[in-house]
């Protein structure tokens, strides 16, 4: 029998709200969300759901005039507002972030060798020669060659895959529990994006660090994660194992963003089917559903806000369509 996960984050009604031309702006609204030992959870959604919000909440790294609500258990430690030298404490070595954009994480300024070694030599107390050796040991853990002459290297030097191998050999530096990986494959070349795919799995395995893998790409985690959250307008909108939802989506929101991508199994259409409309502006958000302007099923129970259900087999949707994949499918099509 498999061994029981430990939970290593709890949320709880997790808000992140700013104020906008005088306005509420809820960047990420209610999210109940845990992450397990040595689960990679995956979270997607459209640009602007909040997914690096979230991630940015769970290290307190939120804008100033950010107003944070709800929970954030951490081993069941509560981060949300906690002092700021606990949290520096824990960012870097308990938790580790590889930033969404390699080019502006990095300071174009410094060595990479100087950046990779900062955090170790203040969280490890490391003296310079060990933080270097551990700094070029783990380069070449991310698949760079020549590590030792690379830590001399500035960014720029670099290409664009390595420089996302750099900042994940950076956040693995203190040996963190977690990793939050924000679009960690995002900004790469398809080939590359499939190397840092596979970096990231064999590292998992090698290691058992949990993540926190956040795309806009459900295909990018169809290989990495076990459980997929899907966002919408700063919400949680499905939860399910990744199997569930790949097999069959259960909120309209998902179904479509699954419809836009590739299948293996299928020949290539001319072109692939895009959800139609934008996603919502969080300051001016409808009074229900927030997905109900661009959804084949709409009704007029949507401008009521749907709660998220956990469903008999622990899936969670929230829709108040509560017939089967197949008629949210069904819809698709006909739309
Ligand atoms: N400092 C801020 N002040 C006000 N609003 C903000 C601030 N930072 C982010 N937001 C808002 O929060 C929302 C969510 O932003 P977030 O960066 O989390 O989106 P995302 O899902 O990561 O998108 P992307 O895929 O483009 O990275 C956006 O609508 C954005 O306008
Ligand atoms: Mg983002």
């Amino acid at each position: 029998m498999a061994e029981p996960r430990e939970t290593l984050l709890r949320l709880h009604a997790l808000g992140v709200a700013y104020r906008r031309d005088g306005r509420e702006l809820h960047a990420v609204d209610g999210v109940d969300l845990e992450l397990r030992e040595r689960e990679c959870l995956g979270v997607v959604g459209e640009s602007g759901s909040g997914k690096s919000q979230l991630l940015l909440a769970l290290l307190g790294l939120s804008a100033p005039g950010a107003r944070l609500s709800g929970s954030i258990r951490y081993r069941g430690e509560e981060l949300v507002g906690a002092p700021a030298a606990r949290l520096e404490a824990i960012r870097g070595r308990r938790i580790a972030i590889v930033f969404q954009d390699p080019l502006s994480a990095l300071n174009p300024y410094l060595t990479i060798g100087t950046q990779l070694t900062e955090g170790a030599r203040r969280q490890l107390r490391l003296g310079r020669r060990a933080a270097a050796s551990r700094a070029a040991e783990l380069l070449a853990t991310v698949q760079i060659d020549a590590p030792t002459e690379r830590l001399r290297c500035h960014p720029h030097e670099l290409s664009g895959g390595m420089r996302q191998r750099v900042l994940i050999a950076m956040a693995l530096m203190c040996e963190p529990e977690i990793l939050l990986l924000d679009e960690p494959t995002t900004a790469l070349d398809v080939t590359v994006q499939a190397q840092v795919l596979q970096l990231l799995r064999d590292l998992r395995e090698r290691s058992g660090v949990a993540s926190l893998f956040v795309t806009h790409d459900l295909g990018a985690l169809a290989s990495m994660a076990d459980r997929v959250a899907v966002m919408y307008g700063g919400r949680l909108v499905e939860l399910a194992s990744a199997a569930a939802l790949y097999a069959a989506p259960l909120h309209p929101y998902t179904a479509g963003l699954l419809r836009s991508l590739p299948r293996l199994d299928l020949p290539l259409p001319a072109r692939l089917p895009s959800i139609p409309g934008q996603p919502p502006d969080l300051a001016e958000l409808p009074a229900g559903c927030a997905f109900a302007p661009r959804c084949p099923l709409v009704h007029e129970r949507c401008t009521r806000q749907p709660d998220l259900r956990v469903l008999p087999d622990g899936r969670a949707n929230a829709c108040h369509f509560t017939g089967s994949a197949t008629q949210v499918d069904a819809a698709w099509i006909r739309a």
